[in-house]
């Protein structure tokens, strides 16, 4: 196990480029199983999570190739078993469910393990499948999904916490092979979701809506051949934005989306920062004290929860006291303990996060839990006194393509060691 170490007080500066998004890429490459025909993904990231669907891909039957960043698949024929040992590695698997069951009309996929941000939960995707007639069965650890024929139905996907992005997926990847047309009520609209109705529609799909609540979807015969370049990651891009204010002088983010940035730009404008830019690049410098935050987190637009630990890790050294409230995944913040460990004030009062700034943090040896704490931890070892030693990093490197190199190129003095 790697682990990265970061010597902190460095100012960064310069231009770093993002790389296409893990959580649009994922289920990107599970709509390829719609059809017999080759497809050409572009801007792919090179993570551990997609070579692990890429894997379940193979073991599903299909040809994966990939050469840097373009992924060509063709699943002439699939199986429809997705085994425990292949799924355990990544509970985004889970978004095979919907191509397999509209495609073949069956799927035995085992049922992803919950993690540390929460216990992940899939009742809303079986719901919606259920709704298009399918049979839902779950025994001894795998979710069985029959259906003699799918029909088109009118779904709501709402739950406690909001929608659900790869439910909404799975969802309309069901669909868009059934007969009728079906309409989700209550739809996730992130970017991720609109970037796989955009590739669904490119093979033929009759997708209306995404990016709303309400999706419209009218179920053809079959789909075809189609190439696709993925959305720039918006999260490695807002992570990049934390890094430069936490640690920066003056950096730039490039081949971005701004328009998915505004919340998390919002913020950092509100806490002081200035942010300029044009044509898919993004400045950030600071201007003036770092101001404290109420922050929540929300659906798209709202600010993300996969924003939240990093922004913890911003705000540790806030002049004042700033609230961070997480009302996606309550349970989000294994990264407060070790953040504490560096000198952070944080005091957690249910799903609030109570930082009392702190005039800086100081090295510390600390441990990531998951992907987008380990980040933070990384971000606050740029800002703190010393040395930060953050083990575990197989975690970081499930969503951030060489985030060391990247930190590096902007003048960070970081190290990957192999333990
Ligand atoms: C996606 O996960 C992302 N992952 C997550 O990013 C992200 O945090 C999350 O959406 C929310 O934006 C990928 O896209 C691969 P949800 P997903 O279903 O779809 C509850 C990262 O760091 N829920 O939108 O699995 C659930 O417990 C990862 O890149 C149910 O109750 O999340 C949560 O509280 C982490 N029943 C809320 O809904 C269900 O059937 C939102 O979950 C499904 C979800």
């Amino acid at each position: 196990m790697d682990k990265i170490i970061v010597h902190g007080g460095r100012a960064l500066a310069g231009t770093v480029k993002i790389s296409g998004s893990k959580n649009s890429a994922l289920p990107i490459l599970a709509a390829t199983l719609l059809t017999k025909e080759p497809c050409v993904i572009h801007r792919v990231p090179d993570l551990s999570d997609v070579h692990y669907m890429l894997q379940i891909l193979n073991h599903l039957g299909a040809e994966v190739e990939r050469a840097s960043g373009v992924v060509t698949v063709k699943a002439e024929k699939v199986s429809t078993v997705a085994p425990y040992d292949v799924v355990r590695k990544m509970r985004a698997s889970v978004c095979v469910l919907g191509p397999l069951l509209g495609r073949e009309k069956e799927a035995t996929v085992s049922l992803p393990g919950g993690c540390v941000i929460g216990d992940r939960p899939i009742d809303l995707h079986l719901r919606g499948f259920e709704s298009l007639g399918t049979a839902v069965r779950v025994h001894a650890g795998d979710i069985k999904v029959f259906a003699p024929r799918l029909r088109g139905a009118s779904i709501s996907l709402k739950g406690k916490f909001g929608s659900t992005v790869l439910g909404t997926d799975n969802v309309m990847m069901a669909a868009v092979l059934a007969d009728g047309v079906t309409v989700i009520q209550d739809a996730a609209s992130e970017p991720e979701v609109v970037d796989l109705a955009n590739f669904l529609n490119k093979m033929g799909a009759k997708i209306e809506g995404a990016g709303s609540s309400r999706i419209v979807i009218e179920g053809v015969p079959e789909l075809h051949s189609a190439e696709h370049e993925v959305i720039p990651d918006r999260i490695e891009a807002g992570t990049f934005l934390i890094a430069g204010a936490i640690a920066g002088k003056e950096v730039t983010i490039t081949r971005v989306n701004s328009q998915h940035l505004t919340a998390i730009t919002n913020a950092l404008e509100s806490s002081g920062y200035e942010i300029s830019g044009n044509n898919g690049s993004l400045t950030i410098q600071p201007n003036g004290t770092l101001k404290p935050l109420n922050l929540r987190t929300e659906p798209y637009p709202g600010f993300p929860t996969d924003m939240q630990a990093q922004m913890c890790a911003l705000l540790a050294t806030a002049q004042g006291e700033s609230a961070v409230t997480e009302n996606i995944f309550p349970q989000r913040f294994m990264h407060i303990s070790e953040l504490k460990r560096m000198g952070a004030a944080i005091e957690l009062d249910g799903a609030t996060a109570k930082i009392c700034g702190v005039d800086g943090l100081s090295g510390a040896p600390v441990m990531a839990s998951d992907l987008r704490a380990s980040a933070a931890l990384v971000l606050a070892g740029l800002k703190a006194e010393g040395m930060t030693e953050i083990n575990r990093v197989y975690h970081i490197d499930r969503g951030y393509e060489l985030i060391d190199e990247k930190l590096g190129g902007l003048g960070a003095h970081i190290e990957r060691v192999k333990v």
